[in-house]
C-alpha cells in the first residue's frame, strides 16, 4: 500500500442522500430531495478540506453522511479503511468517538441545563465515567482558556445565559476535548466577529498542525481559503467545482464558483 493511501482516514465513494417528501394536505410537495448526489471525496490525516455552497447545497447533510447520522440511500463512507455499512454498533460507536462535530446551531447543541463547564466536560465523562474526572475538568479548563472564553462565564448556563458567539466557543470546545482525530465542523465561526473568528480558527489549525484532519463548511469564502488547502463546491447536492483552494477561490474557472463568489459580501 502506498503512503499516500495509508494516510487517507476517510473516503466517500459516490454518496447519495435522499430525502423522502413529508407529504401531507398543508406541508407541501410530496416529493423527496436528493440531498446528495453522487458525492466522492478523500480525507488525509493533517489536511483540512473546505467545503462551500450555498444554503440548502447538502453541506450539512453530508458531514452527518460522515457520521452516520444521515443514512445514505447510495454509495459509501468509509471511516480507517473500513466501510460504515460493515461495522457492528459498536465499531461505528467507537469510529465516531474518534470524530468530533461541532454542529451548526449551538443554541440547540449544548445541554439546556448544563453549565459551561459541564457541557464541554461531557463528552468525557460518557467515555471515561468518574474516573480521570480531574483530568477532564482541567482539559475543559484549558480549552475554554485557549478559546478566550471569559472564567466568570464557565459557572453560567451554556445554552441560556450566553452569546451567540460565545455558546459557538463552548460546542468548539465541546467537540475538542476528546481530541478527535477528524473535526467536522459545520459554520464553526459564524457568529464570531473578525477578531475571534481568527482566534477559533488558529486553536483548529494548531490541531491540524497535529495531525487532526478537519472538514469546514462555511459560507466565508475567505476562511475556506485560509484554513484549507483544498475545497470544494457543492451545489444542489453535487461537487461542481473541487481542487486548490487558494487558486480555486481566488480565480475562480467554474460558473458557478464565480457567481457564488460575487453573491458573498466581502471583506
Ligand atoms: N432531515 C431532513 N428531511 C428532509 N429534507 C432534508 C432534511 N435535512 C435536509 N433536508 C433537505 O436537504 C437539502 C440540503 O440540506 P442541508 O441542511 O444539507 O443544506 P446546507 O447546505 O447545510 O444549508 P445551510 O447553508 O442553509 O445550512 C435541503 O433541500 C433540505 O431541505
Ligand atoms: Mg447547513
Amino acid at each position: 500500500m502506498s503512503s499516500v493511501t495509508e494516510n487517507v482516514i476517510l473516503k466517500v465513494c459516490e454518496l447519495g442522500v435522499y430525502f423522502k417528501g413529508r407529504g401531507g394536505f398543508l406541508s407541501g410537495s410530496r416529493e423527496g430531495v436528493w440531498a446528495l448526489k453522487s458525492v466522492s471525496l478523500s480525507l488525509e490525516r493533517g489536511e483540512t478540506l473546505s467545503v462551500v455552497g450555498e444554503s440548502g447545497s447538502g453541506k450539512t447533510t453530508l458531514l452527518r453522511a460522515l457520521l452516520g447520522l444521515a443514512a445514505p440511500t447510495t454509495g459509501s463512507v468509509d471511516l480507517w479503511g473500513r466501510s460504515l455499512n460493515s461495522m457492528t454498533d459498536d465499531e461505528r460507536l467507537q469510529a465516531r468517538r474518534r470524530c468530533g462535530y461541532i454542529l451548526q446551531d449551538p443554541y440547540s447543541s449544548l445541554p439546556p441545563t448544563m453549565t459551561v463547564l459541564g457541557a464541554v466536560l461531557e463528552p468525557w465523562s460518557v467515555v471515561h465515567g468518574s474516573l480521570f474526572r480531574d483530568e477532564g475538568v482541567s482539559r475543559a479548563k484549558k480549552l475554554l482558556a485557549e478559546l478566550k472564553l471569559p472564567e466568570e462565564l464557565w459557572g453560567a448556563r451554556a445554552r441560556y445565559s450566553l452569546s451567540g458567539g460565545q455558546r459557538q466557543r463552548v460546542a468548539v470546545a465541546r467537540a475538542m476535548i476528546l481530541e478527535p482525530e477528524i473535526l467536522l465542523c459545520d459554520e464553526p465561526t459564524a457568529m464570531q466577529d473578525v477578531s475571534t473568528r481568527g482566534e477559533v480558527l488558529e486553536v483548529l489549525n494548531r490541531r491540524v498542525r497535529g495531525g487532526m484532519s478537519m472538514i469546514l463548511v462555511t459560507h466565508d469564502l475567505l476562511l475556506a481559503r485560509r484554513a484549507a488547502s483544498r475545497a470544494l463546491v457543492l451545489y444542489r447536492g453535487e461537487i461542481v467545482d473541487a481542487g486548490d483552494a487558494d487558486s480555486m477561490l481566488s480565480n475562480p474557472s467554474h460558473a458557478y464558483t464565480r457567481a457564488l463568489l460575487s453573491a458573498l459580501p466581502r471583506l
